[in-house]
């Protein structure tokens, strides 16, 4: 290969064409067509490379045949960067005395590592420079060798793919079915329709800006999580997964509170969400405050955390079993779930023993079998609080009345109560605040929808439903603010 870069073009291209020659004669049938294929792509760029204008220094033979046949990307400014960079460290070597093989020992490289860096065709790991760096009379300055490498990483955080469309993913067909069901005669609608619109997104994000969100927020001990996932996962790469992430804060701070506890960086986080508005907020925060983390990779994913078992990238597999996953249903998410036992079961069946789950949640004001104290207790059902649905004044209850008026075809007006519920209630010890809408419409008919179940937990009992569902818990953590407190909890899988 280094004999072929520097023949002029047409010799490449003859001695090239004699080896594909020679392989399309072995190989399976469809080896030999692939070959063959490539063959006829090089025989008609041929006249085209031969035209191609030198860009910077100009290429090799060999690479105006990758360029003209399309095999390649232009070099850009930074494939001369790293040429640049190569080259000083050719000079370095050679002042120093050293063959490329010396080098490769003493610094404990391959060989071919050093040549691929050497040439400008590989851009240097920080471990390669680190290693280079271990030979002094390189005398190589970490100050540029650092800027360079934040540079080819912000090049990289800028242009490089960071979105997953799920394949079942549809956004129109998700906007149709939420305007069929609200165009109905009632039902319930579920979360995956709450946020789906700008509208509802931005609605959902200003609440979440909210003082009293925050402060709920950082009342979440998620550097002591971080210590407690440390503990049991020791020095494995870690696979963040943020379910129904929405404005991916939570996730991002737990992300920076593992890197600042783990010896081993290595961290990848996944931020799934089904609202394009939230989750385009999400990976935009995330790749901002975690820009300086080289070891950090950062995917969205739009798609459906109830067909989770089908984003296989993210579960369980052989090839990852050296990782462990973290994943994650913050806010309201958990408890907004029509049925948490099945979603347990079902759409958490990839993951592997080993494996944890942190859901926040609310705890239960009163017993589960005594509705007249948690109706007394409750403030959600008794309507005494911000959170309450029932005045019509929470920007909750505003954002989910806006929704009704922007979908439903004649609405007048709605009235937004809040029902003590236990149907909608698997896990035992739990109750559910069931939100209400009662439609009017111009016609004077009216309309009922259930639009969010707001459920409320007895942890012991909930620990108990995970341990039959293979989830045992390791941890938990109580937050108290104004009147109702809160629970944290990490659970890890056992089988
Ligand atoms: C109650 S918000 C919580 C957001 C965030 N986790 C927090 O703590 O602020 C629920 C989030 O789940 C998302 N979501 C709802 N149903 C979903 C589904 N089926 N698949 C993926 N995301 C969903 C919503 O878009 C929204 O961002």
């Amino acid at each position: 290969m280094e004999q072929l870069e520097s023949m002029p073009l047409r010799a490449a291209f003859s001695v090239t064409m004699k080896a594909l020659e020679r392989l399309s004669r072995t190989g399976s049938p469809t080896e030999r067509v692939a070959i063959q294929r490539a063959m006829a792509t090089l025989r008609t760029s041929l006249p085209r490379a031969e035209q191609e204008p030198p860009e910077h220094d100009p290429p090799t033979a060999l690479e105006q045949l990758h360029l003209a046949a399309g095999i390649v990307e232009p070099p850009s400014g930074e494939a001369a960067a790293l040429r640049a960079w190569g080259a000083d460290l050719v000079e370095r070597r050679k002042a120093a005395g050293l063959s490329r093989t010396v080098l490769a020992e003493r610094a404990g490289l391959s060989e071919s590592t050093l040549r691929n860096v050497e040439t400008g065709r590989r851009a240097p790991t920080r471990t390669t420079v680190m290693h280079l760096q271990s030979v002094p009379e390189l005398r190589i300055d970490p100050t540029p060798i650092g800027d360079h490498i934040a540079d080819r990483r912000r090049v990289h955080q800028d242009f490089s793919p960071n979105c997953w469309l799920t394949p079942e993913y549809d956004a129109l067909k998700l906007h149709n079915e939420m305007t069929m069901l609200l165009n109905g005669r009632g039902g319930h609608l579920e979360q995956t329709y709450l946020y789906l619109d700008p509208s509802s997104a931005a609605a959902w994000y200003s609440i979440a800006e909210q003082e009293d969100y925050t402060v709920s927020r950082m009342l979440m001990p998620l550097d002591n999580v971080a210590e407690c996932i440390t503990e049991r996962a020791g020095s494995v790469g870690l696979d963040v997964i943020g379910l129904g992430c929405g404005d991916g804060k939570d996730e991002v701070r737990l992300a920076q509170c593992l890197l600042e506890r783990r010896r081993n960086r290595n961290l990848r986080l996944y931020l799934l969400d089904i609202s394009q508005p939230l989750l385009c907020s999400a990976y935009r925060h995330a790749a901002e405050a975690l820009a300086d983390r080289s070891t950090v990779s950062i995917y969205a994913i739009q798609g459906n955390f109830h067909n989770l078992g089908r984003y296989t990238s993210l579960l369980h597999s052989p090839e990852r079993s050296h990782r462990r996953r973290v994943v994650c249903l913050f806010g309201n998410t958990f408890a907004n779930l029509q049925n948490e036992i099945l979603f347990v079961r079902n759409s958490l069946m990839g993951f592997a023993p080993g494996d944890f789950l942190m859901l926040s949640i609310g705890e239960t004001m009163a017993p589960a079998d005594k509705p007249d104290e948690i109706l007394a207790q409750d403030r959600l059902l008794a309507g005494r609080t911000s959170e309450t649905m029932s005045t019509g004044r929470s920007m909750q209850s505003r954002m989910f009345c806006d929704l009704l008026r922007r979908y439903i075809h004649g609405f007048k007006s709605t009235e937004l109560t809040s029902v003590l519920d236990f149907a909608a209630c698997p896990v035992p010890g739990s109750y559910a605040a069931d939100i209400r809408a009662t439609v009017k419409m111009t016609s004077g008919e009216s309309k009922h929808f259930s639009i969010a179940y707001i459920k409320r937990y007895d942890q012991r009992l909930l620990d108990e439903t995970m341990l039959r569902e293979g989830w045992q818990a390791v941890a938990h953590w109580r937050m108290v603010k104004d009147y109702h407190p809160r629970r944290l909890l990490l659970y890890q899988r056992i089988r």
